[in-house]
């Protein structure tokens, strides 16, 4: 979502602070402005549209935006439309004040009805103005110190917010708070960074700070103050950010998201690295739950959204076929809402690649409150929900930068299989050599989608002439159904287009009145081998599509024949146990939609509409 950077230290602040606009543009935006805290006035540019727009006005002044220190801002509308006038930063009325928000001030209208009673007219339709005319207001009550009237403008604010503020009377410095939405630290030498993470200062500096709930920052370019919304001083927590800025970068292709895809065997091989103990016991990264708390849980609920969900959809399969615990999988936007039965014994997984995404995390605390154990599945280190967690297992997927998660879908695959051998094993269902035959053939994961790789001109080609359809149906059985909702999300949110994903079997049930000739219907068929009624069940679902004239594209394992007379078009995967095949199924998905979305002439890292971090409600 909305993208922060703040910068005080000897470089051009525009210039670094722009540079680390770019790299948080993968959190999906509409509009990006600056604030440069310059000899004079404050230095103010904002423009709706990409960052090219900004740049443009920026490179356009006629005196340039000279200093070195400085904030900016990538914003994706909420309150008001993403125009010019509501980009971000927002400015005092005396324009002493510039300020940068992510998130959602709850309380923003009773402040704004105050602050225009006692005769400040406003500028803009957003919520973020308010801390703006609020900050300047408590700048004279608190002397002068930019800090201490950050802290009192947050103990009057509800809701989510990370704010970034400049103030003229305080050169050299910028002010952060967070509250619910994450903001970090990068620590320089004689310069210092603030962002919403580190991949906007991570060519500076890899040393970081992650701040804590309701705590504000003071930084200058040699120091770091960290305290309370009270004043009390506060710790943040250190760490070292382990992946590098070429990790952060193309590496050669056209988009971050076919990057993603290329990486994803050595994303599975990493998140299953080092997991397994010397008896067989699955390693979690941060453990607040012993083993009788485990043995302890009589129910499962998985929490996620939209990829993270549907991975979640296909590990229940595993789960509760490995450990006999009854396992639920929500979205995690509806769990609070229908009031779920939750007690100590009732384990909930979150599942989130970025670890911000507001619904989980909502999801998270409603279930925390219920006194439900709590343990998050997240590949971002520092991020709020394995923090509210009681045990995360971190997927090692390295940074996921396209706004569609590809790497993530199977990271958090192998991360919920491990959870739920561990669970087996601990609970007794399974023995460490058995808990080991599976781990083995996780392992075997990463060369096996590699294969898949390796075969993936055919499926560019295929998209290429498909890319003028208007609907696709994707229909699978058991571990399928959910690779075809992912199938089907995958081509909606890059290509535009109408797409849905079905079980099979509910085809002839309503949906199959959709079919016309030619209608591409994209099939992931079982193995054989695994699960034989399952198999000859979806082969005659495709021959019911076929007979009202689809376009069936079946994905099936090599050496399944009995598929063949009912595939317009073939894509062959490697040979995998039924529970494990969404590994390779769901990939030649994933090229299809990106290869059409490309065709479309769609950006395929950053789709219309949506962000990359989804930190509202
Ligand atoms: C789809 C996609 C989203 C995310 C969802 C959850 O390609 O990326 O559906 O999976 O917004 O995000 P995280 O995993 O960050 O909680």
């Amino acid at each position: 979502m909305c993208g922060i950077v703040g910068y005080t230290g000897s470089q051009e602040a525009i210039q670094v602070v722009l540079d680390g606009l770019r790299r948080l543009e993968y959190r999906g935006y509409d509009s990006a402005g600056v604030a440069v805290l310059s000899e004079g006035p404050l230095r103010v540019a904002k423009k709706a549209g990409k960052l090219s727009n900004l740049e443009k006005e920026v490179v356009a002044a006629a005196d340039g935006f000279t200093g070195t220190t400085g904030i900016g801002h990538t914003r994706w509308a909420t309150h008001g439309g993403p125009t010019d006038r509501n980009a971000h930063p927002h400015m005092s009325a005396d324009g002493r004040v510039a300020v940068i928000h992510n998130g959602i001030i709850e309380n923003f209208a009773k402040l704004r009805a105050s602050l225009e009673s006692s005769g400040i007219e406003f500028t803009s339709d957003t919520d973020t103005e308010c801390v703006a005319h609020l900050l300047a207001l408590e700048l004279t009550a608190a002397g002068g110190d930019l800090a201490e009237a950050m802290r009192l403008v947050c103990r009057r604010l509800e809701g989510a917010f990370t704010l970034l503020a400049v103030d003229t009377g305080t050169p050299g410095k910028v002010v952060g708070a967070r509250r619910n939405s994450p903001l970090v630290v990068g620590r320089g030498q004689g310069e210092n960074f603030l962002a919403s993470d580190v991949s906007a200062f991570i060519a500076h500096t890899r040393d970081a700070i992650e701040l804590g709930q309701d705590q504000v920052v003071l930084i200058t370019a040699d120091s770091i103050e960290i305290t309370d919304f009270l004043g009390v001083p506060a710790q943040g927590r250190d760490f070292h950010v382990d992946w590098d800025l070429s990790a952060a970068e193309k590496g050669g292709h056209d988009w971050f998201m076919l990057k993603e895809i290329g990486e994803q065997p050595h994303a599975v091989d990493a998140t299953l690295l080092g997991r397994v103990g010397e008896h067989g016991e699955i390693l979690l990264d941060e453990v607040r739950l012993t083993d009788q708390d485990l043995r302890d849980v009589d129910k499962i609920f998985i929490i996620a959204c939209g990829t993270a969900y549907h991975a979640g959809l296909v590990a229940k399969y595993a789960i509760e076929h490995w450990t006999r615990i009854p396992c639920e999988v929500e979205l995690a936007s509806e769990f609070r809402y229908r009031d779920p039965v939750l007690d100590r014994s009732t384990l909930v997984i979150a599942v989130s690649q970025s670890g911000e995404t507001m619904d989980t995390l909502m999801a998270l605390r409603h279930a925390k409150e219920q006194k439900a154990r709590v343990l998050a599945i997240c590949n971002t280190n520092g991020s709020t929900i394995p923090r509210e967690s009681d045990a995360v297992l971190y997927t090692h997927g390295g940074p996921e930068i396209a706004v569609a998660s590809t790497k993530a879908f199977l990271t958090q695959l192998a991360a919920c299989f491990l959870v739920g051998l561990h669970l087996a094993q601990v609970r007794g269902v399974k023995y460490a050599d058995e808990v080991g035959a599976v781990v083995d053939q996780l392992r075997a994961m990463p060369a096996a989608i590699a294969q898949v790789l390796s075969t993936m001109d055919d499926v560019r080609a295929l998209a290429r002439s498909l890319a003028h359809q208007k609907t696709f149906i994707f229909l699978g059985r058991h571990v399928g159904y959910p690779v075809a909702l992912e199938g089907a999300l995958k081509l909606k949110e890059l290509a535009y287009v109408h797409a849905e994903g079905f079980a099979a079997g509910e085809m002839k049930h309503g949906p199959i009145a959709v079919i016309e000739e030619g209608t591409p219907v994209v099939c992931v068929v079982p193995s054989p081998a695994g699960r034989g009624v399952l198999h000859d069940k979806i082969v005659s679902n495709i021959q019911e599509v076929r007979a009202r004239g689809a376009y069936t594209i079946v994905i099936a394992e090599e050496g399944d024949e009995a598929v063949v007379p009912y595939a317009n078009h073939l894509i062959r995967v490697p040979r995998t146990p039924t529970l494990l095949a969404p590994f390779v199924t769901t990939v030649p998905l994933q090229v299809l939609a990106a290869e059409i979305a490309d065709a479309l002439g769609h950006d395929v890292d950053q789709p219309r509409n949506l962000a990359k971090s989804v930190t509202v409600e």
